[in-house]
């Protein structure tokens, strides 16, 4: 596979965010889209599972943990559906319009959560990726890497006593498995792929991120890590 998409002219960038459960993504996500916009980029800011409303519906369903109870299998292709829409009525518009999408959580995420930490053959996941995106793969993919332990008190943090859902209610060892799914996912592509160590303040990994768009040439100016 192609590891940075060739891009049509006009195109858009496509940048996804991935990691573990409070990794920090959405922080970082909206932190970039505003450096972004002061850049004068026009940018679109999405999420999965879901980010378009046929895709939402799916999204509550696996969260709730329904899709568990179809198996491994079947719970994936519900990913893959709410992708499939995702990708044609939000992702590749927005894209073709010269948009910048930033999107929490994109396939990389299956390949962790479903094929390495599941029961999930990687031939299924290839085969749903041929349908749900074909040749529309990230330019980019920002992996934030973070102790679990402290990735996991942010999540509690957040859910402020609301139950975990579907995957946070999973045991230490799969969350350190899942840190580790992502860091061999960052190994393997090392062009399309910049693991960052989120274990840092949020502008501090800002600037991180931001070195690392910069790094490969998506953003011409530098950014002070108190910006
Ligand atoms: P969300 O509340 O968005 O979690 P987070 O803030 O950690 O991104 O829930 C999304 C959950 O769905 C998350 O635990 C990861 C999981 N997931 C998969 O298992 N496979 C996938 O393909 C996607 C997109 C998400």
């Amino acid at each position: 596979m192609a590891e940075i998409t060739r891009r049509a002219p006009g195109r858009g960038r496509f940048i996804t965010f991935e990691g573990g459960e409070g990794t920090g993504k959405s922080t970082q996500i909206k932190k970039l889209a505003e450096r972004l916009e002061v850049e004068k980029v026009h940018v679109v800011v999405t999420r999965e599972p879901g980010g378009s409303p046929g895709a939402e519906v799916i999204r509550h369903l696996v969260l709730s943990g329904m899709g568990k109870l179809l198996g491994p299998d079947a719970e994936t292709l519900l990913f893959a559906a709410a992708r499939d829409d995702h990708v044609r009525t939000v992702i590749a518009p927005a894209l073709a319009r010269g948009s910048w999408v930033l999107c929490d959580r994109f396939y990389d995420s299956t390949r962790a959560y479903q094929v390495k930490l599941g029961q999930v053959a990687p031939a299924v996941l290839n085969a749903m990726q041929r349908v749900t995106i074909g040749d529309l793969t990230p330019d980019m993919t920002i992996i934030l890497d973070l102790p679990v332990e402290v990735g996991l008190k942010r999540a509690a943090a957040r859910r402020s006593g609301e139950p975990p859902d579907r995957f946070e209610s999973e045991d230490l060892k799969f969350h350190q498995a899942l840190r580790d799914a992502y860091r061999e996912i960052a190994a393997s592509e090392p062009q399309r792929c910049a693991l960052i160590d989120a274990n840092a303040d949020v502008n501090t990994v800002a600037a991180r991120v931001w070195a690392a768009l910069h790094g490969r040439s998506f953003v011409n100016s530098t950014m002070a890590t108190t910006a």
